[in-house]
This record gives C-alpha cells, sequence and structure tokens, in this order.
C-alpha cells in the first residue's frame, strides 16, 4: 500500500508546521561501551571519532561517538551500579536508547510534538564546547526508547562535549547512511504507534503487510511502515501475529522485555564489496537456505548481479515496481536475541524485502530452534 495524494497534500502541511532533515544518530546504551566500540571499529568499519567521560568532566558514564560516510552511532555505558543507565541494561541488555532525528529548529520541533500528544523526557537545552552547538530536547517512544530532537546545523560530529579523536585504523566498508529503524511493539499495540507517528510526527502509513504475506508454517508478525514522505525518516513497526509456535517477535520482546527496536538497516551502494569485507573480519551473517536462489532469477528477473555471487555470500534479493533492492541481516549483535543489523542496497526498489520475509523468518526460526525458544 502506496499513499493517496491527499496523504501527500497532509504531508506537505505537517512538514511546513514540523520540518525533518532526517536520522541524526542513533544511541546504544550498553555493558561495555569501549569494547562495543572497538567491535564496531574492527568488523563494521566505523571510525571512533570521539569520547566522553570522566576525561571530559563527566563522571557518571563513558560514551564513543562512530561515525562511517552520513552513519552517526553512539555507544554508552554507565560507571556507577544504579541510575538509568544501570536499570536500563539490567532490565533491557545492550540496545537502543534513542533514535535521533536531525532538525532544523529543536524547540519548535518540540513544541510541535507536545501539542500533538508526545510526552517529554529533556527540555530542549544548548551543548556547546570551543568546536560549536546544538539544541537538543527528547521524548519519549515506544518502550524506553527516546527521540531526541537534535539541531546541529552544521551537522558537528563528535557531540559538543566530547574530545575529538583520529581514527587511522579503521576500514569502513562502505555504510552511508540509516535507510530505516525497525520497532517491535507488543501484540495489539502496532496502531497506536502507527497513530503516535501520525499524529505527533505528521508521519504517514507508507505500507502494511498483513500476517498472511509475512508468515511461515511456525511464525507470523504483523508490519506497518510510516514515513515522512521524502524518504529521509522510515520506521517500519512490527507486532507479534499468532503462529504454530512463539514468533521473533514475542522472542524479541520477552528478551529485551519491552518494546524496542528490532534492528537498524544500512544503505551501501555497493552491498557485494560491503559484504566482502564484513565476512572477510568474521561479521557473523544470517545463513540462507541454497533452495532460496532457485527462484531469484523468476523473482527478479531485472537482476543484474551474478546470482552465484550473491548465493555465496548470502544475499537476498527483492523487486518491486521501482525495481529491485539487495539486502543481508546480521546475526544477534549481543547474547540475547534481540538487536540486529541489515545492510541493503536499493536499486529503484522502496520496498523493505516482503517477498524475503517468508525466506528470512525461515533461516531466523532455524536459529531460533538452536537456542530452544521455537
Ligand atoms: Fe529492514
Amino acid at each position: 500500500m502506496t499513499s493517496t495524494p491527499s496523504q501527500n497534500s497532509a504531508i506537505d502541511h505537517h512538514r511546513e508546521e514540523f520540518p525533518i532533515l532526517g536520522f541524526h544518530h542513533v544511541e546504544f546504551w550498553v555493558g561495555n561501551a569501549y569494547q562495543a566500540a572497538h567491535y564496531y571499529r574492527a568488523i563494521h568499519g566505523y571510525r571512533i571519532v570521539g569520547y566522553s567521560g570522566p576525561e571530559t568532566g563527566v563522571r557518571d558514564r563513558a560514551s564513543y561517538a562512530l561515525q562511517q560516510g552520513d552513519v552517526r552511532l553512539l555507544l554508552t555505558s554507565t560507571l556507577e551500579p544504579n541510575g538509568e543507565i544501570a536499570e536500563h541494561f539490567k532490565l533491557h541488555g545492550p540496545g537502543v536508547k534513542d533514535v535521533a532525528i536531525h532538525v532544523p529548529d529543536a524547540e519548535a520541533a518540540l513544541d510541535y510534538t507536545l501539542s500533538h500528544g508526545a510526552e517529554v523526557v529533556t527540555k530542549a537545552s544548548i551543548t556547546e564546547d570551543d568546536r560549536g552547538k546544538w539544541k537538543s530536547a527528547s521524548i519519549k517512544a515506544y518502550g524506553d526508547t527516546v527521540h531526541s530532537l537534535i539541531e546541529n546545523p552544521d551537522i558537528m560530529w563528535p557531540p559538543p562535549g566530547f574530545r575529538v579523536r583520529s581514527d587511522s585504523i579503521a576500514v569502513p566498508i562502505g555504510l552511508e547512511r540509516i535507510d530505516h529503524v525497525v520497532a517491535n511493539v507488543m501484540l495489539g499495540e502496532m496502531d497506536a504507534w502507527v497513530d503516535f507517528y501520525e499524529r505527533v510526527f505528521g508521519f504517514v502509513l507508507l505500507r502494511h503487510f498483513d500476517d498472511e504475506a509475512i508468515s511461515t508454517e511456525y511464525s507470523a508478525l504483523m508490519s506497518k511502515v510510516v514515513w515522512d514522505g521524502t524518504g529521509v525518516i522510515r520506521l517500519p513497526i512490527n507486532e507479534p501475529a499468532v503462529g504454530l509456535h512463539k514468533s521473533q517477535i514475542e522472542e524479541y520482546l520477552d528478551f529485551y522485555r519491552s518494546p524496542g527496536v528490532q534492528h537498524l538497516a544500512i544503505a551501501t551502494s555497493d552491498l557485494v564489496s560491503t559484504v566482502e569485507a564484513a565476512r572477510e573480519r568474521g561479521l557473523g551473517l544470517m545463513s540462507v537456505p541454497d533452495s532460496y536462489y532457485d527462484e531469484v532469477p523468476t523473482r527478479v528477473p531485472d537482476l543484474d548481479v551474478d546470482v552465484a555471487t550473491i548465493k555465496r555470500l548470502g544475499i537476498l534479493v527483492d523487486q518491486d515496481d521501482g525495481g529491485y533492492l539487495l539486502q543481508i541481516f546480521t546475526r544477534m549483535m549481543q547474547d540475547r536475541p534481540t538487536f540486529f543489523f541489515e545492510f541493503i542496497e536499493r536499486r529503484g526498489a522502496i520496498g523493505f524485502g516482503e517477498g524475503n520475509f517468508k525466506a528470512l523468518f525461515e533461516a531466523i526460526e532455524r536459529d531460533q530452534a538452536e537456542r530452544g525458544n521455537l
């Protein structure tokens, strides 16, 4: 399902009142930010460009700012036994705390969201150092996740107050920007969260998939995608659907103990090179059954990449009206079966790999069965 002309004028109207520039960064709260930063540098090729902690006057936490292309990540862990980060980690394990949105005016953005029913987490404030300044505020999203609204016209990164580091060790693997961020929410709550993004951000429904489109013998989910109307923000929202066994969304909710971010999709313009590099470094990727590739030439007639190459690398491919896309999913990024990454190369397609859901879920279920959670 795509947006209609009347929805588009609704988007234009909202976007004038509440302009959005795109994803700004994503912050993870983890158990050991130092080691996580080195993992993302060694395996995913991110440069460690900034640090904040006791050495910079911050007493309770340590944060590492990472960058590759326009993808900006923050990894934060607590230095204390109690407090919000310790509590968050105890409950959820490592995970995404903040999906930060880049806006031209943080105060106006906060006012808009609050007047449309959002709940404030932090009021608008300025942070600055001799490199420049940011204005930011934040609001509550699903579970314990927040959305910071960040006014940062020069896209200064790392954030103000961080010690800038140069990183000559990292070797990028072609990751360019955040394509979409996926939420898992509780059974029966998907529509309420779609409504939240429509109301609070002025987003519209881009498409939806019911449990028949996205189901296997064992498990199913429902998914709706909201977007800003221009493509800079795309947020799929999943809820579990009833299957023979526990769905992967339920498994996530059981282990994360609340709604939260399931995966971050990062765009690359050459997925084959990205995956070659990632595999060489030992990045764990989801396995795909060989039989998946038998149907590829029929399913994706426009494909101009060698089927043998994508089969060797475990790359998935899907076609829609606009063209096709290549995508691959990593294994879980932590011991709990919660968060993972996707890498995606769009060649005209605007979808999310719906045609792959079945193949993907079958692969996920094999792993789930191995953990005894199917
Ligand atoms: Fe995705």
